[in-house]
């Protein structure tokens, strides 16, 4: 059987910083109260969708040591396309790739969508897939809600995903979706982001342990086996309870939202970049990657590294 391992991974963050004090400037909200409530202290605000995932996409191929001739398939994860169509193509044209270039929307839950369907590629024969999620809702926030706009920020994260003999890194997967949740998390097409965030929040814990427990019975291993948990970035105290629920002490958990807020589909690459780059992963470690989004939506996989 083939199977695919993680080869290189890159990141890109806006130069821009937004910090909470800045925030609570323009709108009747504190550095204190976003902290606490949601973990996040600044947050990243620019660039362009394809800009930054061509960046974070270089530095994947650049640490996988390919060219860019040796990709066979894009994938992009992206809630906030630049154009109506092609927002890929143009990436894989600023790479130098000449392969397929996809767009995937599953709001926050993308990644997820995206590194599953490019294990798929490569179950049917391609050789090194790029996966890259990444947004820019800064373009889709109400500036003016404090409800939602404390949360949102931009970046981008990406990882080349190469074949190889034998099992592979991914031992079990999980996607999900449940259109009736629609409404508490959405934007219309041109529109802004609408959120009820008490509700999406009961949601998401909810959501994201069914998930990674179905992940983890694919996959026939259990929480205790769990080294790292990299769960997308919306809140710490979402993070802090689906950890709880799912019997993963906290400090397990790859978190980066202090500094990023909720990136969507590039905050599950960007947490897993960073602990990737700090070493908190050794060869054999079992890694859970799990998410939650707008859709309703939620996924997971269990890599053993
Ligand atoms: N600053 C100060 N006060 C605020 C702010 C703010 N930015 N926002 C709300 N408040 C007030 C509220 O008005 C409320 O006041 P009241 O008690 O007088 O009515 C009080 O703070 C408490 O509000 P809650 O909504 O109960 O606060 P909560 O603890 O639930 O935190 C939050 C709100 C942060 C939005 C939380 O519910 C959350 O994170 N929900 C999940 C959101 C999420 O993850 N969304 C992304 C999903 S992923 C995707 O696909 C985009």
């Amino acid at each position: 059987a083939t199977g695919a391992v993680i080869s290189g991974w890159g990141t890109a963050l806006p130069e821009k910083i937004v910090t909470n004090d800045e925030l609570a400037a323009t709108m009747d909200t504190s550095d204190e109260w976003i902290r606490a409530r949601t973990g996040i202290e600044e947050r990243r605000v620019g660039g362009s969708t394809a800009g930054l995932s061509a960046d974070a996409g270089r530095q994947a191929l650049e640490m996988a040591g390919l060219t860019p001739d040796r990709i066979d398939a894009l994938v992009l994860a992206t809630t906030t396309p630049d154009k109506q169509w092609g927002t890929a193509a143009l990436v894989q044209n600023e790479l130098g790739l000449s392969c397929g270039a996809i767009e995937v929307n599953a709001a926050c839950t993308g990644f997820m969508y995206a590194l599953v369907q490019a294990h798929g590629m490569i179950a049917m024969g391609a050789d090194r897939v790029l996966v890259i999620g990444t947004d820019t809702l800064s373009r889709i926030t109400d500036w003016d809600d404090r409800g939602t706009a404390p949360l949102f920020a931009d970046g981008a994260g990406a990882v080349v995903l190469e074949s190889v003999e034998g099992a592979g890194q991914l031992l079990g997967w999980d996607l999900d979706a449940d259109g009736s949740l629609l409404s508490i998390l959405h934007a219309d097409v041109g529109g802004t982001i609408k959120m009820e965030g008490k509700e999406v929040f009961r949601r998401a814990v909810r959501l994201m342990v069914d998930s990674a427990e179905k992940a983890m019975t694919h996959a026939g291993v259990t929480a205790d086996d769990i080294d790292l948990v990299v769960p997308h970035q919306a809140n710490i105290r979402i993070i802090q309870a689906a950890c709880e629920r799912l019997g993963v002490p906290v400090e397990k958990a790859a978190t980066v939202i202090h500094r990023t807020g909720n990136t969507s589909s590039a905050s599950i690459p960007l947490a897993l970049a960073d602990a990737l780059d700090h070493g908190r992963v050794q060869h054999g470690d079992l890694v859970l990657l799990v998410g939650f989004g707008g859709g309703m939506t939620a996924g997971s996989c269990v890599l053993r590294w």
